[in-house]
């Protein structure tokens, strides 16, 4: 298992270039199950979500070939199950359940788990699922989905969810008859999803707002289509510069896609602005304490709190910070607190009162966010931090450690 080792204090300065998106990427992989033919895909950033999915489609009998471009081939599909091992590693894996259903007519997905955020139901994706007519039932751990072919419904979401509005229109392509779906997640990726479909032949309106309607079709084909800039990756990058009074130039970051982040980012302080097609960051002398509430988009992304919370554990002041999105995303305080950060849970809500430096500390990462932000504390923080279990990282993040190099971070990867 690798390390990171960061010998924080050192101002970050040079250009970084923002990888494809991976939440973009993982639907988009998913809904290739939909459609027959050769599909190429650009900007696929190398990450251990990326060759989970892949090794995931390749026992259903989808071909993915890793590189720039990155080539899926699809047949005829060879199995319609997702299994506990795999899908125990990426909750993502449940994006294949709407595809199989609507091309195969069943499919057999691992229930996920809990995870080290929060609970994470997908109860909104099945009782779409059972909408479009689909029969569900839960047998020893597993999803059993079927149905000969599904009927467009209409279906308004509880709650909004980024996943379940994907599932649930890649399951609606292919149903016979119009689909709408209301209170749908807004996510730029969403989106990108729907654009994806489309040109693989599919009839949406609408995907990115809360009314998507999905006209079904009787067939999809191959596609050529470029990933998204992660937005997540570029509003860690900022923080970085924030955190290190840096002064870095993000190439391929979208501005459009990160509101919430760049007005609180500004209201702490941070210089925001376009320079060509690249944004230029720069960090300010003290951080202001800023509050912030975690939302569905475009409110402030949940997959940036814990690199505010970052920040602000740095920042003149006091801040609150509120996740309503997950009710257990703050496994990173403890071990920020291990640095000296003065943070207090109470709820959902951690009150974070800034303090003047932090300390290099051995940590353990938990999750994806988290890993980053304890990165980013390290960056931050005097003398030497080892972030363990830097898997995590791993899956979300294409050579974090490279692009840090490159801005004259002092971090490498270590084998433990
Ligand atoms: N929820 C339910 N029932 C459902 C589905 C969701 O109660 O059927 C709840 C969840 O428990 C949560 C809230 O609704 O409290 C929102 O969850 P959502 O379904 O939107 O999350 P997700 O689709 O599982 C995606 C991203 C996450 C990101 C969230 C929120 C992908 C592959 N994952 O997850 O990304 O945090 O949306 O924006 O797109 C990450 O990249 O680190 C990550 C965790």
């Amino acid at each position: 298992m690798d390390k990171m080792v960061i010998h924080g204090g050192v101002s970050l300065t040079g250009t970084v270039e923002v990888s494809g998106a991976k939440n973009a990427v993982l639907p988009i992989l998913a809904a290739t199950l939909l459609a027959e033919g050769e599909h190429t895909f650009h900007n696929v950033p190398r990450l251990v979500d990326i060759r989970t999915i892949s090794r995931l489609l390749g026992r259903m009998g989808v071909e993915c070939q890793a590189g720039e471009p990155f080539r899926v081939r699809v047949g005829t599909l060879k199995g319609h199950e997702a299994a506990y091992e795999l899908v125990k590693t990426m909750r993502a894996a449940v994006l294949v359940l709407g595809p199989l259903v609507a091309r195969a007519g069943r499919a057999r997905v691992s229930l996920p788990g809990g995870c080290a955020i929060g609970s994470r139901p997908i109860d909104q994706h099945l009782k779409g699922l059972e909408r479009l007519g689909a029969t569900i039932r839960i047998h020893r751990g597993y999803v059993e989905a079927s149905s000969p072919r599904l009927r467009g419904a209409r279906i308004s979401f509880d709650i909004s969810t980024v996943t379940g509005t994907e599932n649930l229109m890649m399951a609606a392509a292919l149903a016979r008859g119009t689909t709408v779906l209301e209170n749908a997640a807004c996510e730029p990726e969403v989106e990108e999803l729907g654009e994806a479909l489309n040109k693989m032949g599919a009839r949406i309106l609408g995907a990115g707002t809360p009314v998507v309607t999905i006209e079904g079709v009787e067939g999809l084909h191959g596609v050529e289509h470029t990933i998204m800039p992660d937005r997540i990756e570029s509003g860690t990058f900022m923080v970085a510069a924030g955190l290190t009074r840096g002064d870095i130039l993000i190439r391929r970051c979208r501005l459009a896609h990160l509101g919430a982040v760049v007005t609180k980012l500004r209201e702490a302080g941070l210089e925001i602005a376009p320079e060509g097609d690249a944004v230029r960051v720069r960090g300010p002398e003290r951080i202001r304490s800023v509050d912030i509430k975690t939302l569905p988009y475009p409110g402030f992304p949940t997959d940036m709190q814990a690199q505010a919370m970052v920040l602000m554990a740095l920042a003149d002041g006091t801040s609150v910070i509120s996740e309503t999105v997950f009710e257990n995303r703050f496994m990173h305080v403890s071990e920020l607190r291990r640095m000296g950060a003065d943070i207090r849970i109470e709820g959902p809500n951690a009150v974070v009162k800034g303090v003047p430096r932090l300390e290099g500390a051995p940590l353990m990462a938990s999750d994806l966010r988290a890993s980053a932000s304890l990165v980013l504390a390290g960056l931050a923080a005097e003398g030497t931090t080892e972030v363990s279990r830097i898997y995590h990282l791993d899956r979300g993040y294409e050579g974090m450690e490279k692009k840090l190099q490159k801005l004259g971070a002092q971090i490498e990867r270590v084998r433990e």
